[in-house]
């Protein structure tokens, strides 16, 4: 069903990608125009130009580097809280260091030239935020809030403390994010449905659409219809049954996106 790009791409019906650089199709931008909503997912890919690494990339990827089940669920906490905390904390203090790009820009801007958008991003880093986005839904929760392990409520703390203690109960803190096994909040995760499933554009960027159930959310997009597109300088398994597969990294198509619906 993807779309290939006729001016500047090779066009052939076993690469229907549109690679960089490239315009943005037509068809796209028209699709653009009469959404009434649109809907956009992110994943690491679009802060990996901000210098923050992704977790699959080859070679980059932080998962080809460490072993999720050492750093990245309930149990491995529970084993050895203090080294989940320090793995945390030099994530946080990376991600503080860096500022949004223009990928970031561009889908705040996005926001200000369509009827209604909704932005949904698995990724924990605020960048979003910090480029100017309103109402995020973070899917994976945010690496600077910190939570009680034992109640689950988000706690203010010292978060210089090796393994800070919640000042209402006295539990280990951990960082507000969504852990391998767990389940994604229930407001974020209806928000999210919903929005999928009322879209008239759904754009995937920067994701491996390896991970549920986020993944399922250009699915249900699909199925409802909607024009779906995909943002990865590497295609992923969902881009051979999409509308555009685009090529090519967010920090360099979105903003020409952008610029092209505003024109
Ligand atoms: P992945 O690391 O799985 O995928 C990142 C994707 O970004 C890859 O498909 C890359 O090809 C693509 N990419 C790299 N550079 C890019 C660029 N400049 N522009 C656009 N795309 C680019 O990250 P996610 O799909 O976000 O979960 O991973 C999903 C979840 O798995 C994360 O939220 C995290 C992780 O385990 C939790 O921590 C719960």
């Amino acid at each position: 069903m993807a779309a290939s790009c006729t001016t500047c791409c090779a066009s052939s019906p076993h690469n229907p990608t549109l690679t960089e650089p490239c315009r943005i199709p037509d068809a796209l931008i028209d699709a653009l125009r009469k959404a009434r909503h649109v809907c956009v997912l992110t994943g690491a890919g679009i802060s990996a130009e901000s210098g923050v690494p992704t977790f699959r990339d080859a070679q980059t990827g932080l998962w080809e580097q460490y072993n999720p089940q050492d750093l990245a669920t309930p149990e491995a906490f529970l084993r050895d809280p203090e080294l989940i905390w320090r793995w945390y904390r030099w994530r946080r203090d990376l991600v503080a260091a860096v500022e949004p790009n223009a990928g970031h820009v561009a889908l705040a801007r996005l926001a200000t030239l369509v009827p209604r958008m909704t932005l949904i991003t698995q990724n924990v880093d605020g960048l979003h935020q910090r480029a100017g986005s309103r109402d995020v839904i973070e899917f994976h929760g945010n690496i600077f809030t910190n939570r009680c392990f034992v109640e689950n409520c988000i706690v203010d703390c010292d978060t210089s403390a090796k393994v800070p203690s919640c000042p209402h109960c006295g539990g280990h803190v951990r960082p507000g994010v969504v852990w391998f096994g767990e389940s994604i909040p229930s407001q974020a995760l209806n928000d999210s449905f919903a929005a999928a499933a009322d879209c008239d554009v759904f754009l995937s960027i920067g994701t491996s659409s390896q991970v549920f159930p986020a993944a399922n959310l250009a699915e249900i997009a699909r199925d409802a219809s909607a024009v779906v597109v995909e943002v990865n300088p590497e295609p992923t398994d969902l881009a051979a049954s999409i509308h555009f597969a685009i090529q090519a990294r967010a920090g360099a198509v979105l903003p020409e996106l952008v610029d092209s619906l505003a024109e």
